[in-house]
């Protein structure tokens, strides 16, 4: 990536519009969304309750993945002082100057450093978005050259951060285990030491919000996503219901959770992992913390038998999940696409 593909340096110099490469074909441009009044709003899970294992609550999660395959958190355990560091630490290594960030460029054909992931070919076109990925479990997975030296905290805050994110998956896969009607653990037992890895995603913002995308739409690869918006971000999420794209209203203190491929495979179809992207505002800039939570990669994966049967035939191929991991980081960004490779 050049620097003349830089988001935040092309906004810098305030063009009245954006460069050809970030200029959407006529379908894919976002439409101008309709005030907040959104009468379609993605559920609200109270940990709290699911760690009781409220009946209702379990309910409403399962209803959450089989028919949004998104949901906020509520009283997700994760101390505020800790959601506030890693915002912090983000937003800060995003406002160093061009020349500090590059020193940690994302290498093509991966998705660690700083730079436009999922680009491929020259005529592709761009994302309104600065990204900065990272690989933080196990520590084998950590390409420890790309971890920042400034913000002087980066490191010790994204480790404390990804450690309570971890348990938080943990605990959320153990209810939506609970809420398929299996064992709590199976997931546990089943993925091995998890991969996780995170995604901060900054999107300046951009003078023709009509015209760009901040982020393609995609579904995600892991099995579950931890999404934590900036605190004063603008709106951005949106998601695929039917054939409406809804944004997601954060709320304050909640985190936003999606499903993935990996789940969507493992459940037989079940629980969905639901197209998503992010639209950029006119003003106000935004930034996202996401975190992947996955199958070890040695992991050799397919619909669990107990969600075969007659009336559910088998829907995915068994495949290893390395393989499908390197599959979607090779690929362009592309609605559902990437989960052809278990078809
Ligand atoms: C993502 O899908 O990885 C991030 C979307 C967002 O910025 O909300
Ligand atoms: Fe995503």
């Amino acid at each position: 990536v050049g620097h003349i593909d830089d988001v935040q340096e092309l906004r810098k110099a305030k063009p009245a519009t954006v460069p050809e490469r970030f200029i959407r074909d006529m379908a894919d441009r976002p439409k101008v969304v309709p005030n907040l009044s959104s009468s379609l709003d993605i559920p609200i899970i109270d940990l709290s309750k699911l760690m009781k294992t409220d009946k209702d609550e379990v309910m409403q999660l399962k209803t959450a993945c089989e028919e949004w395959g998104f949901f906020q958190v509520l009283n997700h355990g994760i101390d505020l002082n800790v959601v506030e560091d890693i915002e912090n630490v983000a937003k800060d290594f995003f406002m160093l100057p061009l020349q500090e960030k590059q020193k940690y460029p994302m290498a093509p054909g991966t998705v660690q450093g700083y730079g436009q992931a999922f680009v491929f070919s020259e005529n592709q076109k761009l994302d309104w978005c600065n990204m900065f990925a990272l690989g933080v479990e196990p520590p084998c997975i950590r390409n420890t050259k790309l971890w920042p030296s400034k913000p002087v905290n980066f490191r010790e805050t994204l480790e404390i951060y990804s450690r309570e994110v971890r348990k938080l998956c943990k605990t959320l896969l153990k209810y939506i285990a609970v809420s398929l009607g299996l064992k709590g653990d199976v997931f546990e037992e089943m993925f091995g030491v998890a991969v996780q890895a995170v995604r901060m995603n900054y999107y300046p913002p951009c003078s023709r919000p009509d015209l760009v995308l901040g982020l393609s739409p995609h579904s995600d690869g892991s099995a579950l996503t931890v999404l934590q918006q900036g605190k004063d971000s603008s709106v951005g999420l949106q998601i695929l219901k039917g054939q409406t794209w809804v944004p997601v209203q954060p709320i304050t203190n909640a985190l936003v959770i999606n499903i993935g491929d990996t789940l969507e495979v493992l459940t037989n179809g079940k629980y969905k992992s639901v197209e998503h992207r992010a639209v950029t505002h006119k003003e106000r800039d935004r930034l996202s913390i996401v975190t992947f939570y996955a199958p070890s990669y040695d992991i050799e994966l397919g619909p669990m038998a107990e969600l075969v049967d007659e009336k559910n035939p088998c829907r995915y191929r068994r495949y290893n999940h390395g393989e499908y991991s390197k599959h979607y980081v090779t690929n362009k960004l592309q609605g559902k696409r990437t989960l052809d490779f278990a078809k």
